[in-house]
């Protein structure tokens, strides 16, 4: 049962149907919107974007706050259609909305930070100063894993800054983004100013967005090859990029690690969403002398792990998106056994529906496997193992990406060496979760570019504007 705000926004015809990826369920059909709309939506997000650039920062956080507010107060709504479209485990899907919320209550605060700077002159009767502006229309691409989150990440940002921002979130998962629309206007948000555009042609409007004059900022989170072709796109008009792209986070676990913290904080990197998260351990790195004591640990706790519909109170894993992330995971064990990895657990579809994988456990997979190489997105542990730091440091920097990494030691030496050799955008160690709206999220080499979240994540809205003042000798 959908709430009643979301009536507005269904349709009988010209239609995305949403599927519970737990049943297969046609749970509802969402109107969508044809080009010319969608360059109306344009035309009237940039209107209300001026005048909300004039509003003072603090009337702007005032409706952030309200915003915020009436996510929390809705929580357990929101986290319900959450589940239904995304298939998470209801009490991850509450997570995510709490986590959601963080980004547009921290925003609301960052907005009144963005301060310019008076810089010491280079002339006598002249004054350099620096304040800083809205970038202007903005847009983004937002993925089906954290369907709330990943907007709320880039628009209260944007709003904060002073910025009109159009969404089109994913085919799979527009009720939650359209919830937060609701959400804002019943805050006081200007009508028109945040608008979700949904459509079943993400190609062409990716395109638009990326090659439309009035919109000056592109942030997209998904795929580092949909992040390349949009990155290509947006050159025709120099438009600022944030992308937030593909992950393959090495997790490590060093010999003189405390092996039962780094077991459990392993199983909370790699199972969230069942594996379907860009920061999630995707390569288990393990030092050859401790593997067995890892194993030992690891394989009781993978196989207790309840599989089933998010909706259903034990459930700790459930279903992947849709057939085709099925498909591909199934492809990676399946070549991954045949070059030689060892399949300790799992291995295979889950009775629970033809969208469950098995909780997996794949040892001995080597560095130069596809798997290895390849972002899994799904419920699989691949097992690597490593004799010295410089061996385990040189796997975990093998690939393109560089978005997340993790490793437990309990060496200082050690902990300093390796957090400066790892090649990524965020390293925890000693920890299996980095996500906060209080840190800069973000990759380097092809998983990305810019910061979300954090005193970073605003600039991404902002422009830099230099004055200089003369003619103010006596
Ligand atoms: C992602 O998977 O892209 C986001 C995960 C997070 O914010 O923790």
């Amino acid at each position: 049962m959908l709430p009643d705000y979301l009536s507005m926004f269904l349709a009988d015809h010209d239609c995305l149907s949403v599927e519970n990826p737990a049943t297969g369920e046609v749970v509802a059909k969402v109107a969508i919107h044809t080009l010319p709309q969608i360059y109306a939506m344009i035309d009237k997000a940039t209107s209300q974007g001026r005048a909300w650039a004039a509003w003072t920062a603090r009337d702007r956080a005032t409706v952030l706050k309200r915003w915020h507010s009436l996510i929390m107060d809705r929580k357990e709504e929101l986290a319900a259609i959450c589940t239904m479209e995304c298939g998470k485990p209801f009490a991850e899907s509450l997570g995510e909305i709490a986590y959601a919320a963080s980004f547009v209550e921290w925003f609301a605060e960052e907005g009144k930070r963005t301060y310019g700077e008076t810089i010491p002159t280079f002339a006598q009767g002249k004054r350099v100063l620096t304040f800083k502006q809205p970038v202007g229309t903005c847009a983004a691409i937002t993925p089906w894993n954290f369907p709330l989150a990943m907007i709320t990440r880039k628009v209260a940002p944007a709003l904060a800054a002073g910025c009109a921002m159009l969404v089109k979130p994913a085919e799979a998962t527009p009720l939650s983004a359209l919830a937060l629309e609701s959400l804002a206007v019943e805050a006081g948000l200007p009508q028109g100013l945040f608008r979700i555009v949904c459509t079943e042609d993400p190609v062409s409007v990716g395109k638009l967005f990326c090659e439309h004059p009035q919109i000056r900022k592109l942030s997209f989170t998904g795929s580092t090859a949909v992040g390349k072709t949009l990155l290509a796109q947006a050159a025709g008009t120099v438009k600022r990029v944030s992308m937030e792209l593909g992950g393959n986070a090495p997790f490590i676990i060093f010999d003189d690690a405390d092996i039962d913290a780094a077991v459990e904080g392993f199983m909370l990197s790699k199972f969230r969403n069942a594996g379907q998260t860009c920061v999630c351990a995707n390569r288990l790195l393990v030092h050859d002398s401790i593997r067995e004591a890892v194993l030992e640990r690891l394989l009781p706790l993978v196989r207790k792990l309840k599989v089933g519909p998010g909706n259903v109170q034990q459930t700790q894993v459930g279903p992947l998106i849709n057939r085709y992330a099925v498909q591909k995971v199934v492809a990676l064990v399946r070549d991954a056994v045949e070059q030689g990895a060892i399949v300790l657990e799992g291995g295979g579809l889950h009775p629970a529906g033809p969208q469950f994988f098995q909780p997996t456990v794949l040892d001995c997979v080597t560095a130069g496997m596809t798997i290895a190489n390849t972002e899994i997105f799904g419920p699989v542990v691949s097992v690597i193992s490593f004799k010295t730091e410089e061996e385990a440091l040189r796997i975990a920097n093998s690939t393109p990406y560089g978005l997340a990494a993790y490793f437990y030691s309990r060496d200082i030496g050690r902990i300093w060496r390796v957090m400066e050799g790892l090649e990524y955008g965020m390293v925890a160690v000693n920890e299996g979760a980095l996500s906060t709206e209080v840190a800069p999220f973000g990759g380097v080499k092809e998983s990305g570019l810019g910061r979300e979240g954090s005193h970073y994540g605003i600039e991404e809205y902002l422009e830099v504007k230099y004055s200089l003042i003369g003619g103010l000798a006596a």
